[in-house]
């Protein structure tokens, strides 16, 4: 659309239908963007209204974010191989099915996804923490590391990256780029929240990793946050501010 030749009220006009175009073919593309799972359980969604509430104090913030964190596991989990296995019941003998035993990495970006460390080991026990220190400069928007200590077969395992957050993306994108530096290799990435320009720019920088949200949310406002979103999310688990 030329929106110089356009001019006046009407270009203006013009201009903002094919930024609300845009948007629509962005969330468009993640519908159809197999790598992209929006984990919509009812029960879920239930808890994430609470979360968003503004009065929903830091007790209940965290008990929720780590159910919620449990529930989407279960989601994230879902293509691990199975093997037979010859087990006894008290009746007979039999061929079940159990986990192949590829080992688990779970990253949490720090501060905000260590609140989605515990629940995910409620499923998972025996998968090691790695942590991954980032923090948005406020003024650049622009992740800064300051910490990371990960398994040292972190290539081995499958890695699942936790940060209730994806706003810019850029936290996110830094993480996966150490963790690919560092020699991981399956990486999947699970988040409460996340803006369209944030999936999309995880999804273009590392193709190959799979996001999990519970919801994709309007879009970033001015100063980076998602809205409707929840705010600070490292603010409310940790009661700061
Ligand atoms: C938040 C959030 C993400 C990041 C998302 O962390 O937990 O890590 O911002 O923003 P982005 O997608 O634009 O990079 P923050 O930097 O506030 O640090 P904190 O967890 O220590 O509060
Ligand atoms: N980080 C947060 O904690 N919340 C946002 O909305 C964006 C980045």
């Amino acid at each position: 659309i030329d929106t110089e030749f356009e001019g006046g009220r009407h270009g203006k006009r013009v201009e903002k239908i094919a930024k609300v175009e845009e948007k629509y073919m962005i969330r468009r593309n993640m519908e159809m963007d197999e790598r992209v799972t929006v984990i919509s359980h009812p029960l879920i969604q239930h808890k994430l209204a609470i979360i968003r509430d503004k009065n929903t104090g830091s007790k209940e913030f965290r008990e929720l974010l780590s159910e919620v964190a449990m529930l989407m596991c279960y989601e994230v989990t879902r293509n691990f191989q199975l093997e037979d296995v010859e087990i006894e019941t008290p009746i007979c003998k039999m061929n079940a099915k159990m986990l192949t035993g590829k080992k688990v990495a779970i990253v949490p970006i720090l501060r905000a996804g260590l609140g989605m460390v515990d629940g995910m080991l409620k499923l998972v026990p025996a998968a090691k923490v790695g942590h991954i220190g980032l923090y948005r400069d406020p003024e650049t928007l622009k992740p800064v590391e300051y910490y990371c200590k990960l398994p040292t077969d972190i290539e081995e395992r499958e890695v699942i990256i936790t940060d209730p957050m994806l706003a810019t993306g850029g936290s996110a994108a830094d993480a996966i780029t150490l963790l690919k530096k560092k020699g991981a290799r399956n990486i999947k990435l699970m988040c409460l929240i996340a803006a369209p320009e944030g999936v999309k720019a995880v999804r273009e920088a590392h193709p190959d990793v799979d996001i999990f949200v519970a919801n994709i949310d309007e879009k970033l406002n001015d100063h980076g946050y998602i809205v409707p979103g929840l705010g600070d999310a490292g603010d409310r688990i940790f009661g700061t501010k």
